[in-house]
């Protein structure tokens, strides 16, 4: 697979970056990511400040290759957040769902790497003013919070690879090699993936979880909470139950009803294993998603993946 600017900025050997997924990237998969050539990551997003120190000391321990922490800048902690992963030694970060110009001055310093998740071309132009080394350009087949425009990964790509100078790796739709070329082709430096890392033998997720990304269909996900908090995820009937009501015209109100006490839908799909009342958050690359191999044959897959497509196209 090509050297790009980003594996030269980040120290690794494929263009790949593992996203910080809620719930489902620990220190065992960002080891593996990492340990396999690509960017591993941290998720920080449902973790206590506990678990966040004692993720780094295991990942420190599980690799001697570069590896990252991602903050979600939704968690009003975030600040905190970053101090402690700086404490404990992370030098790379991945900050998204937030303001570019407050995570910036966090945790910029000389010996870090910052990268900022946008979804759209003022977001990017944003993270490279407020001084972040490269961006993920994340369109909204991706699993998780998407942006609110719908912006799609085709489309936006080239659109911020042209309106920003710094490194650029692509996000939402990719799962194999061909992705990897092809968003190669439009000018970015490498690939975040999520979506595609879930349904690994090192990803804490649930079996059931990832047993349904192995059956999911092109048309498996879906996007709920519109009006609240955008989320794609795939079909249950709980997702199909909110897209329902949303369809119907449902206010805030009534769509928290619809949730009712459940604290977390999200740990109850992915951690707990209910596929059907939980939410399991999942992108549209899941129709690609046909077994669940170790993270290191996952890379010798893309590679040779990668390389046919590159060889078809000459
Ligand atoms: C289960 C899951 C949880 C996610 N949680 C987060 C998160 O906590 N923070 C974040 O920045 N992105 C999160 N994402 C987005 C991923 O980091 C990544 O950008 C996205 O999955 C890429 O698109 P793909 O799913 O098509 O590969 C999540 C994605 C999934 C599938």
């Amino acid at each position: 697979m090509k050297k790009t600017r980003l594996t030269q900025l980040l120290g690794i050997e494929y263009p790949i970056i593992q996203g910080g997924m809620v719930w489902v990237s620990d220190w065992r998969l960002a080891a593996a990511v990492s340990n396999a050539g690509g960017l591993g990551q941290i998720g920080s997003g449902s973790m206590m400040w506990d678990q966040i120190r004692e993720n780094i000391r295991k990942v420190r321990e599980g690799t001697s290759k570069p590896w990252g922490l991602n903050i979600p800048m939704m968690r009003p902690d975030f600040e905190d957040i970053a101090r402690i992963g700086l404490e404990e030694g992370a030098r790379i970060f991945t900050t998204s769902a937030g303001n570019p110009m407050k995570a910036g001055p966090l945790l910029k310093r000389s010996d870090t790497v910052i990268i900022h998740v946008v979804p759209s071309v003022k977001g990017a132009k944003k993270a490279e003013e407020a001084g972040f080394h490269a961006i993920v350009c994340e369109g909204y087949e991706a699993g998780g919070h998407n942006g609110m425009d719908e912006n799609c990964t085709i489309s936006l790509v080239p659109q911020v690879v042209d309106a920003v100078t710094i490194p650029v790796a692509a996000a939402g739709g990719i799962a194999d090699g061909r992705g990897i070329l092809a968003a190669l082709a439009l000018g970015a430096d490498g690939v975040q993936m999520g979506t595609r890392f879930v349904a690994t033998v090192e990803c804490p997720a649930h079996e059931n979880f990832k047993q349904k990304l192995v059956e999911a269909v092109d048309t498996g996900t879906l996007i709920t909470g519109r009006k609240m908090n955008m989320l794609r995820s795939l079909r249950n009937e709980f997702t199909l139950r909110m897209a329902e009501a949303e369809r119907k015209g449902a206010s805030v109100e009534e769509l928290l009803s619809i949730i009712g006490e459940e604290n977390d839908r999200a740990e109850m799909g992915m951690v707990r294993g209910d596929v059907q009342e939980g939410v399991l958050e999942a992108g549209q690359s899941a129709g690609l998603v046909h077994e669940i191999p170790s993270v290191a044959e996952l890379f010798k897959k893309l590679d040779a993946e990668y390389e046919r497509a590159l060889a078809g196209l000459m």
